[in-house]
């Protein structure tokens, strides 16, 4: 199996939902939500694969970083490249047609396993996405993060509690999904969450609470406050709210007050390994990947998202050496252009 072969099986079976674009960008989906598209306009979508590109790099090659070191360390567990699965779920309501619940939950966590890193697991108006997260977090001996949407303070430490039991090495929660669409749709209740609840389930989880949908640097503090181990600077790949910045553009500030604290990851529009390299010299400790790792899983399953994931850490690799960074820690702003 070939990456062509993957994106050419997964084009056939997401017929009529996703068109398998050579740039995912939000154009030909825009307002595609359920689906695989962006809310409304798909501007907060668009925004994210925008502004990521407007970024540009200082090429360095007088220097001794000759094998760059992908690999780091995540709430204990070494991973072998700062990119993670992030959660894509629900087959039914976003029309995946050709996959199941449980296989698309397989194909999320076990691939990237494959590949040495972690993925993530969804949560959903439908019972089954949340059983498949969890079922295939057992499988895999703990070592994926199951997201948990924001919805009353019960169920959600409900669900916290399976997910330890299940063995997961930490949980979050996708706090920006307090009013999506998609739950909305199938009567389930979600909400904006304040610190004093989110403290209750760090209180409550036993393992690291990871929030994700953090936009703003205020909202970052608070995070800190409620005592989260980690946020994800995330516009949930634009699906939540119309018109939001892109996640490359609010990550410096938001980085910037709360690095030292907590672990800081981001999503939105990362389709490379410069992608990612860029994303870490604006701040972030490690990134996650969303629609380009469905699509494989679409197409070929867990080996399809290993694939895909090889082929990003052999570009961040090789975009590292070009920028004469020997190991993630020698990342930072001297990568970037800046005028
Ligand atoms: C079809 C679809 C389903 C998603 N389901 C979830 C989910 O269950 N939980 C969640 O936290 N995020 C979900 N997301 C958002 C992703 O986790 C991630 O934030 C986003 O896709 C990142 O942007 P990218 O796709 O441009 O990489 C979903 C995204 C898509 C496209």
């Amino acid at each position: 199996m070939d990456l062509q072969t993957v994106r050419r099986n997964a084009a056939e079976k997401l017929e009529g939902t996703c068109r398998v674009c050579r740039h995912c960008n939000g154009l030909a989906c825009a307002g595609e939500v359920p689906g695989f598209g962006g809310i409304g306009t798909g501007s907060s979508f668009i925004s994210n694969v925008q502004v990521l590109s407007r970024r540009k790099l200082n090429l360095r090659v007088l220097h001794e970083a000759r094998d760059p070191d992908t690999s780091l360390r995540l709430f204990g567990l070494d991973i072998s490249m700062p990119i993670l699965g992030a959660a894509v779920a629900g087959t039914r309501v976003n029309r995946m047609g050709g996959i199941g619940e449980h296989q698309l939950a397989d194909a999320m966590i076990r691939g990237p396993r494959l590949a040495g890193t972690v993925g993530m697991g969804g949560d959903g108006g439908d019972p089954a996405v949340f059983d498949s997260t969890i079922a295939v977090t057992s499988e895999v001996h703990g070592a994926a993060i199951p997201v948990i949407k924001p919805r009353e303070q019960h169920g959600l430490i409900e669900r916290v509690r399976r997910a330890r039991e299940a063995g997961a090495f930490a949980v979050a929660i996708d706090v920006d999904a307090a009013a999506l669409i998609n739950m909305k749709l199938l009567g389930q209740g979600v909400e904006p969450k304040t610190q004093a609840e989110i403290g209750e389930v760090v209180a409550e989880a036993g393992i690291p609470v990871i929030l994700k949908g953090i936009m703003t640097p205020d909202e970052a503090a608070i995070a800190a406050e409620a005592g989260v181990a980690g946020i994800v600077v995330s516009n949930h790949g634009g699906r939540a709210l119309d018109h939001t910045p892109g996640t490359a553009d609010v990550l410096p500030s938001i980085a910037g007050r709360v690095k030292d604290e907590m672990l800081v990851l981001v999503d939105g529009g990362i389709r490379s390994g410069v992608d990612v390299l860029k994303m870490l010299a604006l701040g972030a400790d490690a990134v996650l990947v969303g629609r380009p790792l469905a699509v494989a899983a679409v197409g070929g399953g867990a080996e399809g998202v290993r694939l895909q994931l090889e082929e990003y850490a052999k570009q961040l690799h090789v975009a590292m050496m070009l920028t004469g960074c020997a190991s993630l820690s020698e990342v930072g702003r001297k990568v970037l252009w800046e005028v």
